[in-house]
């Protein structure tokens, strides 16, 4: 018998896939979502796990939810993620990625939980020096999003050293595509990103997909990102809950394909996907944009053993695009 994990956010995009993932492999959820951002039905009809509906930032259904469950970890995806509301409305992100973050660890901590896999991001790096960008690499948030997330690394290094705290951070560079079997798949409302916004696009629920920025130091001129599969990203989570359950001391890992591909790739790998022409329109750059973002993950291979399984951009978007048509049927 596989021990239980809380799983945040667990109605959300990546927190989603790395439950199905999990139950997989023989590990018994709970999900603790406030349903902001999360879908329901997706874990009604497709996870079938228990759900408790609340936040992390009320420490007395944490606490609760403590006493009647016997969780060996928790796995941390909730969170605000939009880096331009971040720039408008930081305080709603300090509230929920840091003050909410505190709240879990303190009540994780009264119960005797010391076990923690938390969702970092490249964003904390900043405009990097050097790509592939390693973990060693200084980190220099230039979004308020990026620096609640460094915030809590930071957090989690200091309760480690006071309360033993163990744990495992994950950033994350660009998470795409889907399930492979169709099962779950990117549904964010508002979308921002670029590959659903693309196959919106191809779908004519939108008139043109928009490149923000042709001018960038970059061989067609627009940003390059690295994209790294759902599945690949919840495979790492499982290895990583594995590796702090075995008694690994924390760490942390980049999760990307140590590819990157441009704007104007991935438009073209979608056409070629869809067999559609896409409409694109030229615009200036948005702010807060890196040129080229693409993460090392020759630690999380070495330490791990994690392997990406679906690297290539086509399957990436070919897997998405499968979610797109049976989702907006
Ligand atoms: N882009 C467009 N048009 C669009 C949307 C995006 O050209 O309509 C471009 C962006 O400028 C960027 C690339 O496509 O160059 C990817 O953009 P996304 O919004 O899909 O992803 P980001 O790289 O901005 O964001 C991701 C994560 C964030 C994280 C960030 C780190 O979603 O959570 O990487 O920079 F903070």
């Amino acid at each position: 018998q596989k021990p239980s994990i809380l799983v945040t956010g667990g109605a959300g995009y990546i927190g989603s896939h790395t439950v199905l993932a999990l139950k997989q492999a023989g590990y018994d959820v709970v999900i603790l979502d406030n349903l902001v951002y999360g879908h329901r039905e997706l874990v009604e009809q497709v996870l079938q796990v228990e759900l408790v509906v609340g936040d992390t930032n009320d420490r007395p259904l944490l606490d609760e939810l403590f006493k009647t469950h016997n969780f060996a970890a928790v796995m941390h995806f909730s969170a605000y993620a939009y880096v331009g509301e971040s720039v408008t409305d930081p305080a709603k992100y300090y509230r929920n990625n840091v003050v909410g973050t505190l709240t879990l660890l303190e009540a994780m901590l009264a119960a005797s939980i010391n076990k923690f896999v938390f969702s970092s991001t490249c964003a904390t790096y900043g405009v990097p020096e050097v790509v592939p960008i390693p973990e060693t690499h200084p980190q220099d948030p230039i979004n308020p999003y990026g620096a609640t997330k460094l915030m809590v690394e930071r957090i989690l290094s200091d309760f480690d050293v006071a309360y033993n705290l163990k744990s495992v951070r994950f950033r994350y560079f660009n998470a795409a595509g889907a399930n492979p079997d169709g099962l779950l798949g990117e549904d964010h409302n508002p979308e921002t990103h670029l590959i659903p916004l693309i196959l919106l696009t191809a779908l004519g629920k939108r008139e043109s997909i928009s490149i923000f920025g042709t001018d960038y130091p970059t061989p067609d001129g627009t940003c390059i990102r690295d994209y790294i599969h759902v599945n690949d990203l919840a495979d790492a989570h499982v290895l990583g809950l594995e590796y702090l359950l075995q008694g690994g001391d924390s760490e942390v890992f980049n999760l990307g394909n140590g590819n990157g591909f441009s704007v104007r790739e991935v438009i073209a790998a979608a056409e070629s996907v869809t067999g559609l022409s896409i409409p694109v329109k030229e615009c200036d750059r948005r702010p807060g944009d890196p040129p080229v973002l693409i993460g090392s993950s020759e630690k999380a291979r070495k330490i791990l053993g994690w392997r990406s399984q679906y690297p290539a951009i086509q399957d990436i978007v070919s897997h998405a695009w499968q979610w797109h048509q049976k989702r907006h049927k």
